[in-house]
């Protein structure tokens, strides 16, 4: 049995991973708009992993006997200055994320929750990979800053980015 304050924190992050599929939408929305389509595409993709993630906590809980409960999802920004300051907010955000996977590990050692814990570890990879891939965007925008020639060739490697199968993880 999953504790009841694991569950209600279980369930959260399914709209926590979910909202991050609304903010990465909202940016590859802010790409299309500014007709940057590599980056648009790539931000899809994004959003498109977030509700993978979000139902990976959703098939957890039903497998694990507790209930699920969605929440209202916010209204994600819509603005952002320039591309550089879009992935900076990605990784902002992916740190935030990072810190309630961390929090969610912690509450399941207390409950010595094991199967969660287990559960848990995948995330804790994944985020490594979501900082790190964010933190590479910022750091290359941050080289092409003031060079259009740059921008150009960074939006067309970002349409590059293929979607993940399951076997590679989400
Ligand atoms: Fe679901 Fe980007 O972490």
């Amino acid at each position: 049995m999953i504790s009841e304050k694991l569950t209600k924190a279980l369930n959260e992050q399914i709209n926590a991973e979910f909202y991050s599929a609304y903010i990465y939408l909202s940016m590859a929305a802010y790409f299309e708009d500014e007709n940057l389509e590599g980056f648009a595409s790539w931000m899809k993709l994004q959003a498109q992993e977030e509700m993978e993630h979000g139902m990976k906590f959703f098939n957890y809980l039903h497998e694990r006997g507790a209930s699920v409960k969605l929440l209202a999802i916010e209204e994600p920004p819509t603005k952002w200055k320039s591309p550089v300051e879009v992935f900076k907010a990605a990784l902002k955000h992916e740190q935030y994320v990072t810190g309630r996977i961390n929090d969610l590990v912690a509450m399941s050692e207390k409950d010595k929750d094991y199967a969660t814990n287990s559960f848990l570890q995948w995330f804790v990879n994944e985020q490594v990979e979501e900082e790190a891939t964010a933190d590479q965007m910022v750091h290359k925008l941050e080289m092409v800053a003031g060079a259009p020639g740059g921008l150009y060739i960074l939006d067309r490697e970002a349409g590059q980015r293929q979607a993940h199968s399951e076997s590679e993880g989400a």
